[in-house]
């Protein structure tokens, strides 16, 4: 039998899946490790722990399987962060992730720099505090001492790369987020890098989706259980990897993840980007394809932090009972009506990336009488959230994307009233498929087809993803959510310059 694992270094774990090659999940492992946010706005983690975490959830996988059996490794990761490090390949410094919110000043330098359509014709996005570059001249602008000692810039997923193969490579799709890539020619934008005066031997060799970037150690055999020199693959961004793990490769089919952050994910057989860089467009891990993605910040990350701070009682003993208390809350919400009667949730507790690109963005209540109960507020969440994805169906949607069927992912997906609303409010089916189990199992399709037991992606994906429900868009309440829809965007553009205020009085 032949098995193809995929690795995730997400942001809240790092999770390991094992399949055979009808896509059957044989084994699958989770390690978690924490976040740290030392200012605010500021989002870090310490590279050490992705370490000890992916070699332990693969000793798992080792011990749940034949290693024998296990014949290539796909890689992907949360996208953006940075690791740095130095000529003796030790990690400088935590690394900043992508929902880290300090380079405002950097990307304002890249963009006056460059020129803001300028950059978007070289690397088809626009500078964004999420992104790589941004986070390399941050370090070279705060902190000097270690920027100079700077050697390799790993995205995190790579650092583990180079952990088990001792090789620095990346994917073309994970390349696209550091802003340092031509998105275009899929390599590394040599004029661009030398504008931002960043030495091109500070990023890895890039590859696309389903290549070979080395093998396994006997060092990283040694302490994980499985053989060494089996081919580690370069694997893809993890919106890339849960594309493919979604099927999503091909024109029509777009995909829909309610993870922490929401993000809506569409195919390209050419390069198309929003004049205003509203949605990026980044290599697809499908070789020689792209994707167009919007990206919300806060999704399940807006449920996650209601239940925390206002479902706090229940939480805590449904935890204590080993439960989880979502259910609850979703029920509950299922009791408010659709528009929740007026109360409208803006999910920018972390800023907001599509459509507004605007770091100092907050998250709001509005139109709260005392007819509200916590019922409405927890619907009104689940709607805010559609809306700000429907903010990026839209701009596809005028970028000439079809948007056919959206193949829904994520914890959120679970819910099937959020799946109605998101079909109610983004005038599209919503589709559920036979697997769940996120860009782990896209880069163990990736993994695949690099490994010979399929000979593409799209017909790995034909042979092992189908659809198992659909939720149609109800026309009434699609009516109703298209006029709630054009309040929450003004209610955006209304509160933008006083979170602009906010941010300078809280300094
Ligand atoms: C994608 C993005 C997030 C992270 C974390 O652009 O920022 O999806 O990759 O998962």
């Amino acid at each position: 039998m032949g098995i193809v694992i995929g690795l995730d270094v997400g942001t809240s774990g790092t999770k390991a899946v094992a399949m055979d090659e009808t896509g059957r999940l044989m084994a699958s492992a989770l390690v978690e490790y924490p976040l740290h946010s030392p200012k605010p706005g500021w989002a870090e983690q310490d590279p050490a722990d992705w370490r000890a975490a992916a070699l332990s959830a693969l000793s798992q996988l080792a011990a749940q399987v034949n290693p024998a059996d296990v014949k290539g490794i796909g890689l992907t990761g949360q996208m953006h962060g940075s690791v740095f490090l130095d000529a003796e390949n030790n990690v400088l410094r935590n690394a900043l992730l992508w929902c880290d919110q300090r380079t405002a000043a950097q990307c304002d330098a890249i963009t006056e720099k460059v020129g803001a359509a300028r950059l978007i014709e070289m690397v088809s996005n626009p500078a964004l505090t999420g992104f790589t570059a941004p986070k390399i001249l941050w370090l070279r602008d705060n902190e000097p001492h270690l920027y100079e000692k700077v050697r390799r810039v790993l995205l995190p997923k790579d650092y583990i790369r180079w952990v088990l193969t001792g090789e620095y490579a990346t994917d073309v799709a994970d390349a696209s987020g550091t802003l340092l890539f031509d998105v275009k020619n899929r390599c590394w934008h040599r004029e661009l890098l030398s504008l931002l005066d960043i030495d091109p031997a500070l990023l890895p060799a890039s590859f696309e989706g389903p290549e070979v970037t080395g093998t396994l150690t006997a060092g990283a055999a040694a302490q994980t259980g499985l053989p060494a020199g089996i081919p580690v693959v370069a694997g893809g961004g993890d919106q890339a990897a849960n594309g493919v793990g979604c099927g999503i490769v091909r024109r029509g089919v777009v995909s829909a993840s309610l993870g922490t952050s929401g993000v809506l994910f569409a195919f390209a057989d050419t390069v198309s980007t929003d004049p205003e860089g509203r949605v990026h467009t980044f290599c697809h891990s499908v070789p020689g394809c792209w994707h167009t993605m919007g990206v919300v910040l806060s999704a399940a990350g807006s449920l996650q932090w209601f239940r925390n701070q206002l479902w706090t009682g229940e939480w805590v003993r449904a935890k204590a009972e080993g439960r989880e208390v979502y259910e609850d809350i979703t029920a509950a919400a299922g009791t408010a009506p659709a528009g929740s009667e007026g109360l409208l949730f803006l999910p920018y507790l972390t800023g907001e990336r599509t459509p507004h690109k605007d770091p100092f963005a907050r998250a709001a209540f509005i139109g709260l009488s005392l007819r509200h109960t916590r019922a409405h507020m927890a619907r009104a969440v689940l709607e805010g959230v559609a809306y700000a994805m429907n903010d990026s169906t839209e701009i596809m949607r005028g970028m000439g994307v079809a948007v056919d069927e959206v193949r829904c992912s994520g914890g959120g997906a679970r819910s099937a009233l959020w799946r109605q609303i998101m079909a109610d409010v983004n005038a599209a089916p919503m589709v559920t498929i036979n697997v769940d189990e996120g860009p782990a199992y896209g880069a163990a399709i990736l993994a695949s087809v690099a490994t010979g037991m399929h000979a593409r992606v799209d017909a790995a994906c034909d042979a092992i993803i189908r659809e198992v429900d659909r939720v149609s868009p109800d026309p009434a309440a699609a009516a109703g959510y298209g006029r709630w829809f054009r309040e929450y965007q003004a209610a955006y553009r209304a509160l933008a310059p006083g979170f602009r205020r906010a941010a300078e009085i809280l300094g």
